[in-house]
């Protein structure tokens, strides 16, 4: 018999078997673990959920972030990102996702001390930096930097220690600008900048990517507020790629370091950190509004991909893309006017106005217009996804506090469909056969180039 109508559980009849089963419904999802009972013999291992990219699969239960992307709707511990952006300073965001609550006023005061005051990295990292080969990508740097740090900082191995926690939160939110400014001043060819105490974490940040000779560099505070802003847009988003490394590789138990890292190795992607990047190829590449039509023209046959529009869970025009619109204007107004942005939102006016895109729901994500900001400040297209992961630092740390607290936090170690073959003969190496070639590197290696040839 089925459950009565109206009780909070899914009745799920097995055809195979005509059995049918109740399966609780809590928060509108049913537990994957109570398909496992669902089998046509008893020693079978029982049904799984088959979920690939993880679609519509909810893998925690999280107070940080709720998105509504029907309604293009963002908000971080309750407060929604607009209100953030107009009232909050990007460490007083970083505080609330990762305590909860907004600081008093001497919470913040200690909080942007403590980060102040651990800015600098020790010299063997730098040393460790001075290693990389001069083109190396920022990101891959950072990565590597990021890593690193899990060697400095052997006693944040501690994970269940409150107080190791609190100072790996705030050394990685600190020295994470740090890392990234270096890896800028490696590609140039120009000595690392240490921090300024005296500045704020976004104006620190731009010194410490473009001091020169002068005895404290003070950058634009209209340019250092956009950066500010910037920083809060894209401080977390609940369960995207990286987030999910970070949570999947903590969850392992490994120190918060090393799982950070995880996280900037996943928004190093082109389909997540990488889209802002790429996002400008493609508007250098249209060279001029006229050539949009034919663009967009290949667009639609999936010649060409419209970077910066898209996201998995938005449905609706991106809030963080429709902040970062409000602020170009004050951005060009201190610095020279960027002719990408006439292509820009051309495109995207038109793309509006297509069936193609508005069927498909594809509105302009936050990465749409943020690297023509970023190129207004000056900031190579290299280093657009290094700039990403310095607030998104502050999500992953919030994220990673949370799964250690989580009484339901286990190893992550998702199932698998098995496609492959079973119980072969073991075939000795003179008796195998096949093509001449299969798997093994190309015939050809392309080169690399190399510096001075
Ligand atoms: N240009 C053209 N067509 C697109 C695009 C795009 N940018 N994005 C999606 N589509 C099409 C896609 O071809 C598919 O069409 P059809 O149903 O006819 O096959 C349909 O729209 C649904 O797309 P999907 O690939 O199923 O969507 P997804 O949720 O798997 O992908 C996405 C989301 C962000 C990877 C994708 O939209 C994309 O590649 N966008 C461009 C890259 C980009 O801007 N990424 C930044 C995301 S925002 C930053 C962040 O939060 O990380």
């Amino acid at each position: 018999m089925g459950a009565a109508m109206g009780s909070d559980s899914l009745s799920v009849t097995d055809n195979r078997t005509g059995k049918t089963y109740e399966l609780p419904i809590e928060d509108g999802t049913v537990r994957a673990m109570d398909l496992r009972q669902i089998k046509v013999d008893e020693d079978e291992f029982g049904m799984l959920a088959y979920d690939p990219a993880f679609t519509n699969t909810a893998s925690c239960r999280s107070s940080i972030t709720y998105i509504d992307g029907a309604a293009g709707v963002l908000e971080h511990r309750g407060y929604s990102i607009e209100q953030l952006c107009e009232r909050s300073s990007f460490l007083e965001v970083a505080y609330l996702l990762i305590f909860g609550e907004l600081p008093t006023g001497p919470q913040l005061d200690r909080w942007v001390f403590d980060i102040t005051h651990h800015t600098f990295v020790h010299e063997d990292l730098k040393h460790f930096f001075e290693g990389f080969r001069y083109d190396a990508h920022p990101m891959g740097m950072l990565l590597a930097g990021v890593g690193a740090l899990s060697t400095f900082y052997p006693d944040a191995k501690q994970i269940d220690d409150e107080e190791e926690r609190y100072m790996a939160a705030v050394r990685l939110i600190a020295k994470v600008p740090t890392l990234a400014a270096f890896s800028y001043r490696h590609n140039m060819g120009l000595p690392y900048v240490y921090p300024d105490n005296d500045l704020s974490f976004a104006e620190n940040f731009l010194a410490m990517m473009f001091k020169k000779t002068e005895m404290q560099y003070r950058p634009d505070s209209r340019l250092a507020k956009a950066l500010d802003v910037l920083f809060i847009l894209h401080a977390d988003h609940e369960q995207n790629c990286s987030t999910s490394a970070v949570r999947g590789v903590g969850s392992s138990g490994v120190d918060p370091y090393s799982a950070v890292a995880a996280g900037v190795a996943a928004l190093y992607g082109p389909l997540h950190g990488g889209a802002n990047e790429a996002v400008l190829r493609m508007l250098r590449r249209i060279e001029s509004p006229d050539n949009i039509p034919d663009f967009l023209a290949r667009v639609k046959d999936r010649e060409e991909k419209l970077m910066g529009f898209g996201h998995r869970v938005y449905k609706n025009y991106d809030p963080r893309a429709r902040i970062i619109q409000q602020h170009m204007d004050e951005v060009f107004e201190a610095t020279e006017y960027n002719p990408l942005v006439e292509i820009a939102r051309e495109l995207e006016k038109r793309a509006l106005d297509d069936e193609y895109f508005t069927s498909r729901k594809l509105y302009p994500n936050v990465d749409f217009y943020s690297g023509i900001i970023y190129e207004a400040l000056e900031i190579p297209t290299n280093m657009f996804t290094v700039i990403f992961a310095i607030p998104r630092t502050a999500g992953w740390i919030a994220q990673w506090m949370e799964l250690q607290e989580d009484p339901e936090t286990k190893i992550a170690r998702p199932r698998q469909i098995y496609t492959g073959e079973r119980e072969r003969e073991y075939v000795a190496l003179a008796d195998r056969d096949g093509p001449e070639k299969i798997g093994g590197p190309p015939a050809k290696r392309p080169k690399r180039p190399r510096r001075g040839a």
